[in-house]
């Protein structure tokens, strides 16, 4: 493969910019096993990046794309070989390491997760970053003793990609949810991904008293700032709040309250730097015990080429989107014909 397609996004004078361009792998950061992508995903992280409005990659100018699905072309590190499925997500790429929205990737191979057998190239990248986020989020409040007997999971930013798979994951280890949406009209698709009740964020009284009454077992919150503020003075003792985006603000203006007279619990989600035995266990899961069927039908937006990427991304840092795109890298179909 001399030269492949790939999004690039570089630093110009005035400021950030993506094109398509033809690069080889020489081009590309150092990795000892070399990936044909057959899909990528779109994250609120890709759009920050490719429209030029965050600053993620650590250098430029840079492969786009914190993930990919594909299968291994070439490798130099025995725990993989070519003919090999595997993914990525987070693990550096798209900051550090060029990414996955490239015909070709090169990766390091402890950036990379064998497929597991019950999911296809396609279904890893439904879920991608957001999925694995919200499987995170969930290990990491039903460690800290979340419980369905606590009461409804709040879910913001539900129309998103990790709110949309939030909804069906916590849903399927048992909780009841509620969405949180800034969108008029989402009724029937957030039921329709697990949401047992939904409330429109305009309608919401975020109060302003450290503690307000206690009504939500639990929180996902991908927005930040007044959002997540108000869900630290609304949920019950000994719930859980995984702090995972900043849609709307990276700030946080609350008190201690909420900590020290309810036991609340705000936990850290980070989805990049994950051990690697957490990140197997919980491929593992997303891929049996929480596997979320018909992700085609129920969370995937749209199934994109390379070139429609940079006008999603602006609908995404619109929070225009529902849902999950999927990209679609590699001509002819790497998965197989039916499972
Ligand atoms: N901590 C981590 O490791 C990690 C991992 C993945 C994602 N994230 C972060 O989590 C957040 C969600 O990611 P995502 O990939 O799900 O993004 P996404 O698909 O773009 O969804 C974000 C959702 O947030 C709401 N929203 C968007 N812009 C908003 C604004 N300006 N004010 C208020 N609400 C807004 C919208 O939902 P509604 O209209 O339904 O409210 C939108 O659908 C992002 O901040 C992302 O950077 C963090």
């Amino acid at each position: 493969m001399p030269h492949f397609k790939a999004l690039r996004v570089h630093q110009g004078l005035n400021g950030r910019f993506a094109s398509l361009e033809s690069v080889s792998l020489d081009e590309l950061t150092p990795g000892e096993v070399v990936v044909r992508v057959a899909y990528s995903g779109l994250n609120y992280k890709d759009a920050l990046a490719i429209t030029g409005k965050g600053s993620i990659m650590r250098a430029y100018p840079r492969t786009a794309g914190i993930d990919l699905a594909g299968v291994v072309e070439h490798s130099e590190h025995a725990a993989f070989k070519a003919g090999d499925r595997v993914l990525a997500t987070g693990a550096g790429l798209g900051e550090w390491l060029d990414g996955g929205l490239a015909e070709y990737a090169r990766l390091p191979a402890q950036a990379l997760v064998p497929l597991p057998p019950s999911l296809t190239l396609f279904d890893a990248m439904a879920l991608g970053t957001a999925g694995f986020t919200a499987a995170l989020a969930l290990t990491r409040m039903l460690e800290n003793h979340q419980s369905p007997e606590l009461g409804p999971i709040a879910v913001t930013g539900a129309t998103g990609g990790v709110g949309g798979i939030a909804l069906g994951l916590y849903r399927q280890a048992g909780f009841a949810t509620v969405a949180i949406t800034g969108k008029a009209g989402a009724e029937e698709y957030l039921h329709a991904l697990g949401a047992d009740r939904v409330i429109e964020r305009q309608h919401l009284d975020l109060g302003g008293k450290p503690l307000e009454q206690a009504v939500w077992g639990g929180a996902v919150d991908n927005l930040g700032g007044e959002m997540l503020t108000y869900l630290t003075r609304t949920v019950k003792p000994w719930g859980n709040i995984a702090c995972i985006g900043l849609a709307e603000s990276p700030l946080l203006n609350t008190t201690v309250m909420p900590l020290i007279l309810r036991g609340v619990s705000l936990l850290g989600i980070h989805s990049v730097e994950v051990p690697r035995q957490w990140r197997l266990k919980l491929w593992e899961r997303l891929a049996g015990e929480w596997k979320l069927t018909d992700l085609k039908g129920r969370i995937v937006r749209a199934v994109l080429g390379l070139e429609e990427v940079p006008l999603a991304c602006k609908e995404l840092i619109a929070g225009r989107a529902r849902g999950r795109y999927v990209v679609r890298l590699a001509a002819e179909e790497l998965d197989p014909p039916q499972r």
